[in-house]
């Protein structure tokens, strides 16, 4: 590694993650995450709970990274920050911190796009091999489902995006309905290890081009539960394996259905996944079968960078350190996607 290569502090505060990373050039030093208990209790993430528990925790864990990554904050060459999309109040925390910091060290500010970065985690070294452009991403987390096509590390073109639901609040919302627990995705991902996927089906969607929706099955799957508890009180007990595998089963045929058309129709074959549901075991045996069935080139993130990190913050400002592209200080948070990311 050249001895100039820029350090970059990231820090990511969008949703129930607080979360700093230190990268040198495309090398990992640190990526510490403090993930917020608090919410599990409401069955999902609590806006203003959110907002206080970075609060407390940006400052520890800021410390913990540049600690873990035996960097002094006086070494860092630019704080790379996620402006949205996400809850207001939680990117204000991070938002108004990296500010505070930027002007005591005199160091630039690079403000990131949260759903850029997770397409970006493919680019942290790991000594493993990364994407060529253009490649399709399909990212999938508990806000967004998009296909796009990356052409370059920031031109990003949106090519299908859900009408409706994410897919993971699919997930959210079906380990709910079976009281489960929050978050759902990684409890029915475990469950579907040991259930029947074919045990019960349940309607597709019918939506053009390559756009996803998952608020039908959601509802499906909620109205057969609920027939079926009147038939018999322990229905969910007894089947929760087989419910979690043929509603796993449901979703990935989705996410592929229009991953494997938006693929035969750009005839890209370098195919990335990234985004929470990324962690997915069935969904990521899925796309890796796309290697022998549709000749793609496969690309999976590490399990530690699926699920919100700020290591993906600190890629994507090693990408725009170098464009020389910062952000003046007067800059504020946006909680929706832009549509042209
Ligand atoms: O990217 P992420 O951490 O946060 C957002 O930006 O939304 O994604 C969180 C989502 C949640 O819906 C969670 O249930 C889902 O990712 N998830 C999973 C798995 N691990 C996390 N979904 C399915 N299977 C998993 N193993
Ligand atoms: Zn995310």
């Amino acid at each position: 590694m050249p001895a100039k290569e820029p350090i970059i502090l990231g820090i990511e505060s969008s949703c129930d993650d607080t979360s700093a990373a230190i990268l040198q050039g495309r090398k990992i030093l640190s990526n510490i995450i403090a993930s917020q208990e608090i919410h599990k209790k409401y069955g999902g993430v609590v806006p203003e709970l959110a907002s206080r528990a970075h609060q407390q925790n940006i400052i520890p864990v800021v410390d913990h990274a540049l600690k873990q990554a035996n960097v002094k904050k006086e070494d860092l060459s630019a704080i790379a920050i996620t402006r949205g999309p996400g809850l207001l109040g939680s990117l204000l925390v991070g938002t108004s911190f990296t500010k505070g910091l930027s002007l005591g060290l005199g160091i630039p500010i690079i403000e990131v796009d949260h759903l850029q970065a997770h397409t970006l985690a493919h680019f942290i070294d790991m000594g493993n091999p990364t994407p060529n452009f253009p490649f399709l991403c399909l990212t999938v987390s508990g806000g967004h489902t998009q296909i796009l096509k990356i052409s370059d590390y920031f031109d990003m073109e949106l090519l299908g995006t859900t009408i409706d639901d994410a897919a993971g609040e699919a997930f959210d919302k079906t380990a709910k309905i079976m009281d489960l627990g929050y978050p759902g995705g990684p409890l029915i991902d475990k469950l579907a290890k040991i259930g029947n996927a074919y045990a019960y089906n349940f309607p597709l969607p019918k939506i053009q081009g390559l756009n996803y929706s998952f608020s039908g099955i959601k509802t499906s799957f909620l109205y057969f539960v609920r027939d079926e508890l009147k038939k018999n009180n322990n229905f969910i007990e007894e089947n929760k394996a087989d419910l979690a595998a043929s509603m796993q089963r449901t979703i990935i045929e989705i996410l592929m259905l229009k991953l494997k058309r938006a693929s035969r129709e750009t005839g890209i074959k370098e195919v990335a996944l990234a985004g929470g549901v990324s962690a997915n075991s069935g969904l990521r045996d899925a796309i890796i079968k796309g290697e022998k069935s549709y000749g793609w080139n496969t690309y999976i993130p590490p399990f530690q960078f699926t699920t919100d990190n700020a290591a993906m913050i600190a890629i994507a400002g090693y990408y725009k350190f170098i464009k020389g592209e910062f952000l003046d200080i007067d800059f504020a948070p946006y909680s929706k996607a832009r549509h042209k990311i």
